[in-house]
């Protein structure tokens, strides 16, 4: 069985004093949980999360990364500036990396192994958009979404790696995956990967992602194929993120 994992992803939000007060209530609550827990930040706050956590079971996380090692990238971050702050996971084609900055399933691959390159535990994100889901197509954009990552890091990459899955049309709107929408593309993921190595398929963390909070993360979590979350919204709040993490 996979370990589970929740995730925080800040997105872009947070302030010296406001990073200060949620991680002070969210260290001040992980003890005794059944899962391990990462907050993935701002380039900016890095070295501040990662001295408030340091000490603490809560790992690090970025929310993008360059897929090149270095050069005339400006305004971008290597993974290895990553691994200078000690960063365990990076989230890597998140939709709105997708559909706001034109990433393609290509450059996500390229991101996907540079972060392994580094030491980093990519967390891919796959996930339709409402469009796709009403035209049917669901587990075509999800596998063209895997195969691209398959095919330039091999099955073998995945025993580090972790996958969320974000229906597009769930994140931020309130909407969320039924837990038999989100259990029935999890399912379809895993098999996907078991074509390659059943085993390896097995032990791979699957999170969703979309819309998770208190209320209705308990039924999420109960899914055989859901392994944990991404959380946007709901880790701003120290106690709401806290209460996912209690639901695993
Ligand atoms: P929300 O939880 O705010 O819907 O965001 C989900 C997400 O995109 C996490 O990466």
């Amino acid at each position: 069985m996979p370990r589970k994992l929740v995730a925080g992803n800040w997105k872009m939000h947070g302030s010296l004093a406001d990073n200060a007060t949620l991680l002070a209530g969210v260290v001040s609550g992980v003890q005794d949980l059944d899962c391990e827990v990462a907050v993935c930040v701002p380039f900016p706050y890095l070295s501040q999360v990662q001295q408030a956590l340091s000490g603490t079971l809560i790992r690090l996380g970025a929310q993008n990364l360059s897929e090149h090692a270095k050069g005339a990238y400006t305004g971008e971050v290597s993974a290895a500036m990553l691994k200078d702050f000690a960063c365990a996971y990076v989230i890597v084609g998140h939709s709105e990396r997708r559909s706001l900055y034109g990433e393609t399933d290509a450059q996500v691959a390229a991101k996907f192994v540079a972060a392994q390159g580094a030491g980093i535990t990519p967390i891919l994100c796959l996930g339709e958009s409402l469009q796709e889901r009403e035209s049917g197509v669901t587990e075509a954009v999800v596998a063209r979404q895997l195969d691209a990552v398959l095919a330039v890091a091999g099955i073998a990459a995945f025993a580090k790696a972790v996958i969320a899955y974000e229906p597009v049309w769930a994140i931020g709107t309130g909407l969320t995956a039924t837990p038999e929408q989100a259990q029935a593309v999890h399912a379809f993921i895993r098999g996907r990967l078991a074509q390659h190595d059943s085993a390896m398929a097995a032990n791979v963390v699957i999170q969703y992602g979309g819309s998770m909070k208190p209320s209705n993360a308990a039924e999420l979590l109960s899914q055989p194929d859901i392994d944990g979350g991404l959380i946007g919204g709901a880790a701003l709040v120290a106690e709401d993120f806290l209460a996912i993490c209690r639901a695993v």
